[in-house]
């Protein structure tokens, strides 16, 4: 029997925007994890997929090549030459929330690649397992950049940009994030779909928001990198703004946003596709507790406290 984890994941700054080739920051959340496990079965059914969490149990030879899951499987079976399907049960379990932006498709895909290797004692890299897994993202999401499966394979913050760069940088003094859901699904192919139709009808809208949503991310990352932390805050409230300009926040977001503000944090956002799912703000060990009580007051159903590192 072997198994695998892979983290959750939150876009720090540069959601959307990476979609239309600008840089994006987004960083690993270990404090919520997928994990897979993998057991040789004898009952001549191939491979068997058992996720309570997602409430699905399936057999990979009866599900096409739409589902996720059974992508996935088939994807690590191929790149690790395993030429006839074998009997196994895997086993899935999840505590990323799902379909709240935090990468919860990528995890479970990643840690089902890795137990699949870890069991045939095979090696990929972890470009390669990003790579597999942005396979299932297509389905998942439509069109993605790619950043969640890269955040999550290789666990550790990223400067991304689409179709040119993926680097792991450097976090000069480690800090604290809120992440704070509110409750409401984040409908990540629907929020991109309808940027994207808004984009193509009035592109000289949008680009000088996208813009400056990159030039945020550049900003962002040498500041980390100097250990500034403290100077992500304004460009976290200015990324908010931008997000809110391309229509994709919500009232429960931008509630929370400033519930996170008024209680102390030195800045706030929301992460990921927007519409739903969870807001990230920047605290340190002194805010921390008033903001997780400003946020559980503003309507938050779970807050996760995350060290960048
Ligand atoms: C989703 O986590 C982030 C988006 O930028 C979409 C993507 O990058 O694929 C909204």
């Amino acid at each position: 029997m072997t198994t695998a984890c892979a983290p959750g994941k939150v876009i720090l700054c540069g959601e959307h925007a990476v979609v239309y080739g600008r840089p994006a920051i987004a960083v690993p959340v270990t404090e919520v994890q997928a994990q897979a496990t993998v057991e040789p079965a004898r009952d001549g059914r191939g491979v068997v997929i058992d996720a309570p969490d997602l409430n699905r149990r399936l057999a990979v030879r009866d599900a096409d090549d739409g589902d996720p899951l059974a992508r996935i499987v088939r994807l690590a079976l191929q790149a690790m030459e395993v030429k006839d399907e074998p009997d196994l049960t895997i086993t899935v379990t999840s505590t990323v929330p799902i379909a709240r932006g935090m990468g919860s498709g990528a995890a479970v895909s990643t840690a089902i690649v890795r137990a699949l290797t870890t069991h045939y004692d095979r090696w990929l890299s972890s470009r390669d397992i990003s790579d597999l897994v942005y396979q299932t993202e297509l389905i998942y999401h439509g069109t993605p950049s790619g950043i969640d499966n890269t955040v999550v394979a290789f666990e550790k913050p990223v400067y991304y940009i689409k179709d040119v760069s993926c680097e792991i940088f450097w976090v000069g003094r480690p800090f604290l994030l809120a992440i704070a859901d509110t409750g409401i699904e984040s409908p990540t192919r629907e929020a991109v779909g309808d940027l994207r139709r808004r984009y193509r009808a009035d592109p000289g809208r949008y680009e000088p928001l996208f813009d400056r949503a990159g030039r945020i991310a550049v900003e962002a990352r040498a500041a980390i990198e100097r250990g500034e932390a403290e100077k992500l805050g304004p460009l976290l409230d200015e990324n908010h703004a931008l997000l809110q300009a391309m229509g994709v926040s919500s009232p429960e977001l931008d509630r929370l946003v400033v519930a996170a503000r008024e209680g102390g944090a030195l800045g706030a956002k929301l992460s990921g596709a927007g519409w739903g799912g969870n807001m990230i703000a920047l605290i340190t060990e002194d805010t921390r507790g008033c903001v997780d009580l400003a946020l559980r007051l503003a309507g938050a159903v779970q807050v996760i406290v995350t060290e960048v590192k």
